[in-house]
């Protein structure tokens, strides 16, 4: 029988990891050849490669300075002097609030208070809605809507596990439902607004599940990621600032 194999596109960081690895395996082939360079020298060698390589993979505009600069940071940095287990300490620290970010491409950052207004001001004003941030962060956009909605009900999802154990503690303490899962795996169908603030990457797909998943009348709203090629109904410009813009799609 004849199988088909099915290959998933690299994640822009795990590309990125193969990337230094290919460049520093052929920054290696002057130095086996005997030729003489200071660390700092091979690592400019190896950032150039890196850089070339990268441009050549199509990556992202700004990988390729990331990758000109990574091995000459390790250098720089490694002159430091810093004991190892700073770095290991930094490393872990990093990993538990961007830990999912190489896999879902959303770092964390907050929705802004003015715009958290506006959100507000989507829920319908004379019933109790259910809610849910698709993502939650550090659970505030949920904490300052239940205290200007108390009747309704919050819930968030938030994969990375520092956001996660800080959302509960401040959301959940406010009364919100907070649980570390993906965003992939909720069932929509019982929400009047569903809400995110993530990324250009998940858009498409999120939008698909929320079409499939929502009731007629709810509503699908996205903090500054239009989904491409799906008009949304509402534009709410909070500032000039693209990050302060609401998309609105009523399902
Ligand atoms: C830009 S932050 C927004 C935080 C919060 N919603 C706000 O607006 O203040 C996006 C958050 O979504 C989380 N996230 C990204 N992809 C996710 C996924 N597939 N499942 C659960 N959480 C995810 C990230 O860890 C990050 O904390």
């Amino acid at each position: 029988m004849a199988r088909t194999l099915r290959t998933e596109p690299l994640t822009p960081a795990i590309q990125a990891g193969f990337i230094q690895l290919g460049a520093t395996a052929l920054a290696m082939i002057p130095v086996a050849a005997g030729i003489d360079m200071t660390s700092a020298q091979w690592a400019i060698v190896q950032g150039a490669i890196a850089m070339r390589i990268a441009t050549l993979a199509g990556a992202a505009r700004w990988w390729p300075p990331l990758h000109l600069l990574f091995a000459p940071a390790v250098v720089w940095a490694h002159g430091l002097g810093v004991a190892p287990a700073w770095w290991a300490a930094a490393f872990a620290a990093l990993a538990i609030v961007f830990g999912g970010t190489a896999r879902t491409q959303v770092p964390l950052f907050l929705t802004a208070k003015q715009v958290r207004a506006h959100l507000g001001a989507l829920l319908a004003p004379e019933r109790s809605v259910r809610f849910i941030d698709l993502g939650c962060g550090l659970g505030t956009v949920l904490a300052g809507l239940k205290r200007l909605r108390p009747e309704c009900e919050f819930h968030g999802v938030e994969l990375a596990l520092l956001p996660f154990l800080i959302s509960r503690l401040l959301a959940g303490r406010a009364g919100c439902r907070i649980e570390r899962r993906d965003i992939m795996a909720v069932d929509l169908s019982g929400y009047d607004v569903a809400y995110a603030f993530l990324s250009p990457a998940p858009m498409p797909e999120l939008w698909a599940k929320a079409r499939r998943e929502m009731r007629p009348g709810s509503l699908f709203v996205s903090l500054a990621f239009p989904v491409p090629g799906a008009e949304a109904q509402q534009v709410i410009k909070v500032t000039n600032a693209p990050r302060h813009t609401l998309y609105v799609w009523r399902i």
